[in-house]
């Protein structure tokens, strides 16, 4: 049994990671056989990813996936901490699956994913759910088969998460949810320790994935007639940062452009370590897509201060302005409202700078302490009522510049790589290149190919057209 600790988790050594590859011998390749696995998944696109990993090495091992829960004799929930909803899904989920754990006996369940790493979670888990048959965190998904086989084979709980982020590990297989775009990690964990976040705690030190291991697994996407990647991390600006030698973000976009894949994005930015560099290479490559998310969280210096952001509200604009001299990029972000202590006027600095910026798309949040983090500990004396009044207040105001921004392209052709067929009946759907979602009405056998999209009507958060 292998413990979180948060303790473990907050350190960061200056050892540099390693590198292991992935394999399993062939005593594991039967564990499967006959059984069905469902796999529900909670929080942002590493998470995603993650399940496609999951997914992969449980086929391998003679699993096959279930197209309901009901109907699985494994379930795994990839879990998410970093708001307090986000944990109330997954328990509620729990108390669904003891429902039918007790009407089928031989039912395994597990938990993984960033949850798994929260010491009180697992003490929970331990006390309260002494049914569940597994748990494995962030560091060692690649160890799912051994758990696996060790939960099968005894009646114990089997816990084994590691708090110390271990090696990289390469080669484990995948199984992709789409043909045409594919999600690449190329860092993890994170160092910027925000002051509100568990990401640090539940993903580790920041330890970037070498470029030759990115630039052949995107090579390899080529290869398969993959039309994007987006690149994956907590805080991709900074990849590279933890090498001994010199290559960062501006170079890894710069080479996976050269890879010729038709088109390129990547996500999280923090401002801190976003380049001139990287706006360079952004402009002149035109397979580096003109969107960026690029979370602010506040448009007050003083909240960010006590945030941990490492930035003030003129330096965020500068570097928006900057950003906005990409022809025809969208800026996309991330805003916290009620941090504790957030005054009116705080709050009116947040609307300022939305009125100001006008984002293209904006992700809000009330502010949700999370156990072990330094903002859980301060004091708050603003009402949950005036929090949801301000969240209320900014929906308004960012929802507005979405319909704004999308109007502006009504009457005008934008590209977009055709995903499927749409929720609305007839029609396919697929995103532009500034990550924009479309309906429109088109031939079924565009499905995965870049097609040009006469925009005929824009919505708050969508747009309709039609292939002429
Ligand atoms: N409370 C509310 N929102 C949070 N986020 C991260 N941690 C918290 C928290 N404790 C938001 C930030 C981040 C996004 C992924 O989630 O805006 O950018
Ligand atoms: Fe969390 Fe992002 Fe800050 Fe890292 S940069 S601590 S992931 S909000």
């Amino acid at each position: 049994m292998l413990l979180p600790s948060y303790k473990e988790a907050r350190k960061r050594s200056k050892v540099l990671s390693e590198k292991e590859f992935y394999s399993i011998d062939k005593e594991f390749k039967t564990i499967g056989n006959n059984r069905k696995y469902f796999i529900k998944t909670y929080g942002c696109q590493m998470n995603e990813h993650d399940t496609e990993n999951i997914k992969a090495m449980l086929e391998e091992i003679g699993f096959i996936e279930a197209n309901d829960y009901l109907e699985a004799d494994l379930i795994i929930l990839n879990t998410c901490s970093i708001r307090e909803n986000a944990h109330n899904k997954a328990f509620g989920m729990l108390g669904r699956i003891k429902h039918l754990k007790q009407s089928k006996k031989n039912l395994i369940v597990g938990l993984c994913g960033c949850m798994a790493q929260e010491e009180k979670v697992v003490d929970d888990i331990m006390k309260k759910y002494k049914w569940v048959n597994f748990v494995f965190g962030t560091h060692n998904i690649h160890r799912l088969p051994f758990i696996l086989k060790e939960a099968l084979e005894s009646n114990n709980q089997e816990i084994e998460v590691c708090s110390k982020e271990g090696n990289i590990v390469e080669g484990m297989p995948v199984k992709r949810e789409n043909s045409y775009k594919a999600y690449v990690n190329i860092m993890y964990g994170c160092d910027k320790f925000c002051t509100y976040c568990i990401v640090p705690y539940t993903r580790g030190k920041q330890r970037s994935r070498d470029k030759d291991d990115i630039l052949k697994e995107v090579n390899d996407l080529v290869q398969k007639g993959y039309k994007e990647v987006t690149l994956l991390g907590q805080n991709v600006n900074a990849y590279g940062k933890d090498f001994d030698y010199k290559y960062n973000m501006e170079n890894l976009l710069e080479d996976v452009s050269k890879t010729g894949i038709a088109r390129i994005r990547f996500m999280t930015s923090h401002p801190w370590d976003f380049t001139d560099g990287m706006i360079d290479v952004i402009k002149k490559y035109p397979n580096i897509m003109p969107s960026i998310h690029l979370p602010v969280q506040s448009g007050s210096s003083r909240i960010l201060k006590l945030m941990g952001r490492k930035y003030t509200k003129e330096e965020y604009i500068k570097l928006f302005d900057k950003i906005k001299t990409i022809p025809n990029v969208c800026v996309s972000t991330d805003i916290i409202v009620g941090f504790p202590d957030e005054q009116d006027e705080d709050f009116k600095e947040t609307l300022d700078l939305v009125n100001y910026c006008k984002f293209d798309n904006a992700y809000t949040f009330i502010f949700s302490p999370r156990e072990g983090t330094p903002a859980a500990k301060l004091k708050d004396s603003i009402p949950l009522s005036k929090k949801e009044e301000r969240l209320h207040i900014l929906n308004e105001t960012v929802n507005k510049y979405f319909l704004e921004s999308n109007r502006k392209l009504i009457n005008t052709k934008v590209k977009v790589l055709v995903d499927g067929k749409s929720e609305k009946e007839g029609m396919l759907c697929g995103y532009t290149d500034t990550n924009k979602l479309i309906n429109f009405y088109a031939d079924a056998n565009l499905i995965g190919q870049i097609v040009e999209v006469l925009v005929t009507d824009a919505k708050t958060w969508s747009l309709d057209g039609r292939v002429e």
